[in-house]
């Protein structure tokens, strides 16, 4: 087991480069299954996650190989429609396989994935829609058997509860594009990861209309090509590092970045009286000076807050004087780092699905542990603006989404070191 020791104090300097988006990249990898032909992959972050699902294709029969650290090919020629509880269980995004196996074998066994620790997953939603596109749905032992045999297009409904689905969304896109007729999909997701999904499912040949908005229309066709597709850029990974910078008081630039994509933090940013600047096309600077004031935030499907910074933004504003209020509307008990935050002494009330921060003027390091991806980002983040040494166990959450996030920040001036769990103090270990 590793930990990572942070010493506190350092402002970020300098730029740092942003990967390829993970949320992209694994219904990407799963839409490859829609064609016998060879698909390449670019700027693919080399995250566990990324590469359990390149396993998991693997698993399913799919010839699937790396090229250098951010490529990747798949030729999915002879492949078989199960996918059983220990893989997928593992990795909840691994139900977006669903679409593809009905889109191209016209039936799909796949495990039901069960919550996570940032709350209920359901997937009722996929499951409707499926319905609608005339599949044969039944659920038995903890598996949802899809017989599509009978697919063809029909008009769907996706929003829920807490807005649309954006594994959801990527599940009846897959399924849609090889259904005969024309499918319509009212209350899409539009997050830009969706808008990437449909462009590499264009560039396989298949038609949609209305890609980026909440009304997708797709003409289902017969067969998909393969293609050679470039990922986006992952736009937590650069907000959190634009956050990193504000909470430091660094001057820092986030290169290959979509600005438009990050509209939403931009705005919070500027609310709080931290300065950005655009810089060309794909470059954001955070510039150090002024007086940090809390915001109320609430968190909702793209272009609004995304629930994927809340946390990060938890940690901003524990260290920015007076009362923020931040709402979890798409994850209403995503908050297991309020309670490791509050080790580190941040002020954080937890009242229905909203965080209350009385925000501080110093936070002081303490050994804290990661419970989720961005749980582990907001601790990171806490700890580089914290007094003193903050230790964090279970890292393992922060490398399924941020890769190599240590030694990328040290080239930032952050004294940050991924240890062995026996190099941490003995006190803090028994703790632990
Ligand atoms: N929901 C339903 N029924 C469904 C599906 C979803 O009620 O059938 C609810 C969920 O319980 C949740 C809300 O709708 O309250 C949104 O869920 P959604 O399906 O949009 O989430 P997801 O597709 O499972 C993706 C990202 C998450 C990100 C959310 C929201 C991937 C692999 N995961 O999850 O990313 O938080 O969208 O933007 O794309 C992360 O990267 O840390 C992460 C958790």
């Amino acid at each position: 087991m590793e930990v990572l020791r942070i010493r506190g104090g350092n402002p970020l300097r300098g730029e740092i480069t942003v990967s390829g988006a993970k949320n992209a990249a694994l219904p990407i990898f799963a839409a490859t299954l829609l064609t016998d032909e060879e698909c390449v992959i670019d700027n693919v972050p080399d995250l566990s996650d990324v590469r359990y699902m390149a396993e998991i294709l693997g698993c399913l029969g799919a010839k699937v190989e790396r090229q250098g650290a951010h490529g990747w090919s798949f030729k999915a020629e002879n492949i078989h429609s199960k996918a059983p509880y220990d893989l997928v269980r593992k990795m909840r995004a691994s139900v977006c396989l669903i679409g593809p196996l009905v889109g191209r074998l016209r039936e799909a066994e796949v495990s039901l994935p069960g919550g996570c620790v940032i709350g209920p997953r359901p997937i009722d939603l996929h499951l409707k829609g499926l319905g609608k596109l005339n599949c044969d749905l039944r659920i038995s032992n903890g598996y949802v058997h899809i017989d599509g045999h009978a697919m063809r297009g029909g008009d769907l409904f996706l929003g829920g509860r807490h807005g649309s689905t954006v594994t959801g969304t990527a599940n009846l896109l897959m399924a849609a594009v090889l259904a005969p007729g024309r499918t319509r999909i009212e209350s899409a997701a539009c997050e830009p990861e969706i808008v990437d999904l449909c462009g590499m499912l264009k560039a396989m040949g298949a038609e949609i209309s209305g890609v980026g908005s909440h009304h997708l229309t797709v003409e289902g066709v017969e067969k998909l090509h393969g293609c050679h597709y470039r990922i986006i850029s992952d736009r937590i990974e650069a907000g959190t590092f634009l956050i990193a910078g504000a909470i430091t008081g660094g001057d820092l630039t986030v290169c290959g970045t979509q600005p438009n994509h990050l509209s939403a933090l931009l705005d919070k940013l500027e609310e709080a009286h931290i300065e950005t600047e655009i810089v060309g096309e794909d470059k954001i600077r955070v510039i150090p000076g002024g007086k940090r004031r809390p915001v109320d935030l609430i968190t909702l499907p793209h272009p609004a807050f995304p629930t994927d910074l809340q946390a990060q933004m938890c940690a901003l504003m524990s260290l920015t004087p007076g009362l923020s209020i931040l709402t979890e509307k798409i994850y209403p008990n995503r908050f297991m780092h309020v309670p490791e935050l509050q080790r580190m002494g941040a002020d954080i009330a937890i009242e229905g699905p909203s965080a209350i921060i009385k925000g501080k003027e110093t936070l002081s390091g303490a050994p804290v542990m990661a419970s989720d991806l961005r749980a582990s980002a907001a601790l990171i983040l806490a700890g580089l603006a914290a007094q003193g040494e903050t230790w964090i166990q279970r890292i393992y959450h922060i490398d399924r989404g941020y890769e190599r996030i240590d030694e990328r920040l040290r080239g930032l001036e952050a004294d940050i070191v991924r240890l062995p769990a026996s190099e941490m103090p003995q006190e803090i270990l028994e703790e632990g």
